[in-house]
């Protein structure tokens, strides 16, 4: 990963000598000591996460070896700040203590990265990262009661084990949001374990946990897969969406300025480096915080929280309302003399101004689009700042603008139909179609997942104010999954493309997909034949997740089907395990009508 900086680390100072009390007042917070005193404090939570998220397979029992060899190395640091060791970088420590516990590398198939040093190792540990987790066991589920019980018990013990189970489900979750769900988790725990319906109360009370943790590493996933793939301007253009859309009244200036901050803030977190995160971030906050009378009115009492949940409230509060004397319209970007003058003085800031300007003049827009916009803009100047009479050519901007818009409100547009038309259970197959036609090769579990997410999005965005905004977004945010972070995604080179070409133009690139070419569906087993016998003691969930597995599988099988064809084929399936649920005996039933379910798909 080659945007990923070689340098610029900080040292981990495990030693800071200043005494700290909790100040009352947040403007009086000295940031960096308190940062630093989270650091320490919570060195067992950040090691579990670090480790955790690079080697998924470690158990629990190694993860804690773990911890006590990283507090012993903090004793002895804290004990004599010169010895050498002490001054070596956080994340560095902890690969080296990774890769000395005795037989792990080999036993847990790391080795290769444990061979390598400095920057070529943090590169590996972050290849070595597996965003589909299939190989992992689903998340042992325990009686509440017994949670409760081993919570009381042993409370660090607990927590460490919490952390373990979703670090290592969620590989590339910031640093400080895995530390939020946690403490948000034990506020559930600690609640539901007063209550007489325990089971009922953990159900409801973790949910929003879970559903805040997907939605933030799904963010988070495709912002650093945006740096991977893309580099520090992508990420940079990215960030200034979102800030001047949040910020309307932020000035440029102060924009850029925190840019700075923003960005080299997440070289650190998307690496994994769970301490150059907490402190990266640590930073932008205290920057925002300190100045928020020129940047927001909607953060006070974020500012007034204690890291880590400080930063998350910040970055999911409410956007600024937009200030009254900003105009709809910036005209110095179509009207003006001196726009090719301005562009080709510093391309970077000039460009930055215009997205900046849009953005913050348009919160109705999504955040690709804006960036669509600003592609058109640069395109569109590139052609005409090279004719006789430029301004001439760039006075019809702001109709291009608009007819990119109009095309992407089209597809939106189109996809809340489907959400108002079909079922629940039609729409989720119309895109299990789609997303295994352009993407056979994935797995069913990978596939079915991602339909999910595509429902769930409409599901979310189709009857808000802010539909356009909303839909484009989040499907842009699973078309994020689907192209990957680390690059270990390879998929087949129509979808590749889509991924690789440009991150602002993705959605309309999948849109325009046909099933894949490149695609030989494997020979015919007898999967589509035979049916589990435990399908009729299934209901509901499960019974529309084998459903889902039925539909992705006769996909593979039958890519050439039309949509029709396969939804008939899937109305069949849920006929015959209907009618044969209800016979005398399942069983036999299934074995007569498996193979005629199959012998018709294969004939279609
Ligand atoms: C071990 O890692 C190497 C390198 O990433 C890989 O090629 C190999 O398949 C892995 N072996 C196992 C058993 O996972
Ligand atoms: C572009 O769209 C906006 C908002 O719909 C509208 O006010 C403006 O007149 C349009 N401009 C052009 C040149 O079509």
């Amino acid at each position: 990963m080659k945007q990923l900086k070689r340098t610029g680390f900080i040292v981990f100072l495990f030693f800071l000598t200043e005494s700290l009390t909790l100040p009352t007042k947040p403007q009086d917070i000295d940031d960096v000591s308190i940062t630093q005193k989270f650091i320490e404090e919570n060195l067992g939570f950040i090691t579990i996460i670090a480790f955790a998220q690079y080697i998924q397979e470690a158990s629990f029992e190694e993860v804690e070896m773990l911890v006590k060899a990283m507090r012993d190395y903090k004793d002895k640091c804290l004990a004599d700040v010169t010895l050498p060791m002490c001054s070596e970088l956080a994340n560095d420590v902890l690969m080296e203590k990774i890769c000395t516990v005795e037989g792990l590398s080999q036993k847990r198939n790391f080795s290769h990265c444990c061979s390598k040093v400095g920057f070529e190792r943090r590169l590996c540990f972050f290849h070595n990262k597996k965003p589909d987790i299939g190989f992992l066991s689903p998340l042992p589920t325990l009686d509440p009661e017994e949670k409760c019980q081993i919570y009381k018990n042993n409370r660090e013990s607990f927590l460490n084990n919490y952390i373990y189970e979703v670090s290592r489900r969620n590989p590339f979750a910031f640093a400080p949001t895995l530390l939020t769900v946690a403490a948000r988790f034990e506020e559930v725990t600690k609640t539901c374990c007063e209550e007489q319906d325990k089971a009922n109360c953990f159900r409801t009370k973790a949910e929003p946990v879970i559903h805040y943790l997907k939605a933030v590493s799904s963010y988070q996933k495709n912002v650093c897969g945006a740096l991977v793939q893309f580099g520090l301007q992508v990420l940079n253009s990215i960030n200034i969406v979102i800030l001047s859309q949040k910020f309307p009244r932020i000035e440029f200036k102060e924009l850029i300025s925190l840019l700075e901050d923003i960005s080299s803030k997440y070289d650190g977190c998307c690496e994994g480096d769970a301490v150059q995160c907490i402190r990266g971030r640590s930073k932008v906050m205290s920057h925002i915080c300190s100045k928020q009378d020129s940047i927001s009115s909607k953060i006070k009492e974020c500012c007034e929280k204690k890291i880590p949940e400080r930063s998350e409230c910040i970055i999911y509060s409410n956007k600024d309302d937009r200030p009254k004397d900003l105009s709809l319209r910036e005209a110095k970007f179509t009207e003006s003399k001196r726009v090719c003058e301005e562009r080709d003085a510093d391309h970077a800031i000039f460009f930055a101004n215009f997205l900046y300007e849009y953005s913050r003049r348009h919160r109705e827009l999504s955040a690709p689009e804006l960036l669509r916009i600003a592609g058109v803009y640069e395109d569109l100047l590139k052609e005409c700042c090279n004719t006789e009479t430029p301004s001439e050519c760039y006075s019809y901007a702001e109709y291009k603008f608009n007819e990119t818009t109009e095309k992407s409100l089209k597809i939106v547009q189109r996809e809340c139909e489907h959400f108002q038309n079909l079922g629940k259970n039609d729409l989720i197959s119309h895109y299990l179609i789609k997303l295994t036609k352009i993407a056979p090769q994935l797995s069913t579990d990978g596939l079915t997942f991602l339909g999910k997410e595509m429902v769930a999005a409409l599901t979310t965005c189709c009857t808000l104010s802010e539909e356009f905004a909303c839909v484009d977004n989040l499907m842009d945010l699973v078309l994020g999954e689907l192209c990957g972070i680390n690059g270990n995604q390879n998929i087949n080179p129509a979808v590749d493309r889509c991924c690789k070409t440009s991150f602002a133009f993705r959605r309309p690139c999948f849109d325009g997909l046909e099933a894949d070419k490149t695609y030989v569906p494997p020979p015919a087993s007898e999967d589509l034949s035979t049916f589990p016998t435990d399908l009729c003691e299934t209901h509901n969930e499960e019974l529309q997740r084998k459903k889902n597995r039925f539909l992705v599988n006769l996909v593979k099988r039958k890519p050439g089907l039309r949509e029709e064809e396969l939804q008939s084929l899937l109305t069949d399936f849920t006929d015959v395990v209907e009618r044969c649920c209800k016979a005398e005996g399942p069983e036999a039933c299934f074995n007569e009508e498996g193979p005629k379910l199959a012998a018709k798909s294969q004939a279609a």
